[in-house]
């Protein structure tokens, strides 16, 4: 089973950003853990984080015919970018939202996500824990779906 986890805009500083939204764990030691955690369930993992939408559409266009599901951290874009959902909608690889955050305990502009309809499910507001529930429950629906 193979694995990408997509991570959008401004997570590259996670640690230093706004630690008392998003704590301090850095996106490399959630990577860390993250592939970790795929290692010990036995499925393949790849990694990306970019500040550019259309280099986060390519990489979800990409997921076509290589990996089986994504985790994705569409950070800002979740709230604003069609051309995020619409890559999503065109590749229909089965993904989980996460985020660091509960963020509808936030402004009410990060209370909407364009994406969350069209996900196996959403975690939000488990901080760094978010990524490794949310590999967990995707890992999960994919070994179910394929009837392991
Ligand atoms: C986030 C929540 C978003 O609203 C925000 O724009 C982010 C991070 C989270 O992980 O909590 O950049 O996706």
């Amino acid at each position: 089973m193979r694995i990408a986890v997509l991570n959008g805009p401004n997570l590259n500083l996670l640690g230093v950003r706004e630690p008392e939204v998003y704590g301090r764990t850095t996106l490399q030691e959630i990577e860390a853990a993250t592939r970790e955690r795929a290692r010990a369930l036995g499925v393949e993992c790849s990694w990306t984080q970019t500040n550019f939408e259309g280099e986060l559409v390519e990489a979800i266009q990409r997921l076509r015919g290589a990996a089986d599901g994504a985790v994705i951290n569409a950070a800002a874009f979740t709230h604003t970018s069609l051309a995020v959902r619409d890559a999503l909608l065109a590749v229909r690889v089965p993904f989980v939202e996460v985020h660091l955050s509960n963020i509808f305990a936030r402004e009410p502009e990060r209370h909407r996500s364009l994406l969350a309809d069209l996900a196996v499910g959403v975690v939000t507001g488990f901080g760094a824990e978010s990524y490794r529930l949310g590999l967990e429950g995707l890992v999960g629906y994919l070994g179910s779906r394929n009837g392991r």
